[in-house]
């Protein structure tokens, strides 16, 4: 039993990062199943950190992220999912100033998702913890109860959805139905217990560099083209000085998914100032504002190269920020080889 241990820096070293997932995911199988303490988790997935008898091992045994195989479940519930969401979506429409709840349900995926720790597969959306208070009273997730209320109901028309799969799907219905482009979505995330919730202080602070961003989003494995293209996400929804001292839209278009953040980086003429707020923001004459870490993609080469890339190629755009959002989102899970990727039709595509 004492194997996941003594082996791990062995595999470590020797294996990919996949097989000592693999490894790990088999090994809990057989310690679940020999001891039959998990009995709950092992008909469901869930989160295996080894409930070994020597207690020293608990500190350092990996923990697996292992997604349930919903048998009962077929793409065509998913997509009556998506379009519940899709519906209360077009109908609720005058949220924040007519731009929708689009912009606040993409923040909340990201947000859901952004706690991972890829050191110690800690956080992340596969527990759905954002439910709990310690998570959703986070001061960096001010504003996203909006969000929350409004899955809610959703929750409550399909109760078997988990919390994680309810905030991810509702990133990808709200990116997808704001014209963007379709995201590849996993089920399976279990709901973790309230003393799983990561503490607060994951999530990124605005007012940094590029540096800073390259170094933050290195704990949720993502590199730098990969950053680029979800920072992108920008085009969406606007800051809002009562959550963040942030104040302004990036752009014009705040509930249509496309480049524009890229183009407007790189064509309006930015003037860093003082807002109500006292914090420096970067504005433009036609009243769009930048962060100071999304204002660092055009202050760093290796972002630069990439912020021009999109700028002029859309289509790239779509198809980078589909793959970037689809691996921020399954951060830290495994998925059975079963697990099916499903890729859900718009309400337009449907003639709905
Ligand atoms: C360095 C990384 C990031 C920082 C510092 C950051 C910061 C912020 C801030 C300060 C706001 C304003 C929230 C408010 O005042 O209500 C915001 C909004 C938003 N962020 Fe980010 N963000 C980052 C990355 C991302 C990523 C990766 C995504 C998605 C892929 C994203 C999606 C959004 C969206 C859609 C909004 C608009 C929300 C709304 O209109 O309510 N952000 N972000």
């Amino acid at each position: 039993m004492s194997t996941a241990r003594i082996l791990n820096p062995f595999f470590t070293r020797t294996f990919s990062k996949r097989s000592v997932y693999l490894f790990s995911a088999a090994t809990a199988t057989f310690a679940v199943a020999a001891t039959a303490t998990n009995e709950k988790q092992q008909r469901q997935g869930g989160h295996w950190n080894f409930n070994w008898n020597k207690k020293w091992l608990l500190s350092t045994a990996p923990i697996v992220h292992m997604a349930q195989e919903i048998k009962d479940k077929s793409e065509k519930d998913y997509q009556e999912v998506y379009n519940a969401i899709a519906v209360k979506l077009r109908e609720e429409d005058e949220f924040d100033g007519y731009i929708g709840y689009g912009p606040v349900l993409t923040r909340l995926a990201w947000h859901s998702s952004g706690t991972w720790d890829k050191n110690n597969n800690t956080g992340g959306s596969f527990g759905g913890t954002y439910q709990f208070q310690k998570e959703s009273n986070d001061p960096s997730n001010k504003g996203l109860h909006n969000g929350a209320e409004f899955l809610a109901p959703i929750h409550k028309q399909f109760p078997w959805l988990s919390h994680g799969d309810l905030y991810t799907l509702g990133g990808v219905v709200a990116i997808q139905e704001l014209q963007g482009p379709v995201i590849p979505w996993r089920p399976g995330r279990v709901d973790l217990p309230e003393d799983m919730t990561p503490d607060n202080g994951r999530l990124p602070d605005a007012v940094y560099g590029a540096d800073y961003v390259r170094n933050f989003f290195k704990r949720l494995d993502l590199n730098d083209q990969e950053v680029v293209a979800l920072m992108g996400a920008h085009c969406l929804g606007r800051t809002h000085l009562q959550n963040t001292g942030f104040d302004g839209p990036w752009g014009a278009a705040s509930n249509t998914f496309t480049n524009e953040f890229f183009l407007n980086l790189l064509n309006e003429n930015w003037k860093l100032e003082k807002n109500e707020a006292k914090n420096m923001q970067w504005n433009s004459p036609k009243g769009y504002m930048m962060l100071p870490t999304d204002h660092a993609l055009i202050e760093d080469d290796k972002y630069m190269a990439y912020v021009k890339l999109y700028a002029t190629n859309n289509d790239k755009f779509f198809e980078d920020f589909a793959k970037a959002f689809k691996k921020l989102l399954e951060g830290g899970i495994t998925f059975p080889q079963s697990t099916p990727t499903y890729r859900f039709e718009t309400l337009d595509s449907q003639g709905l």
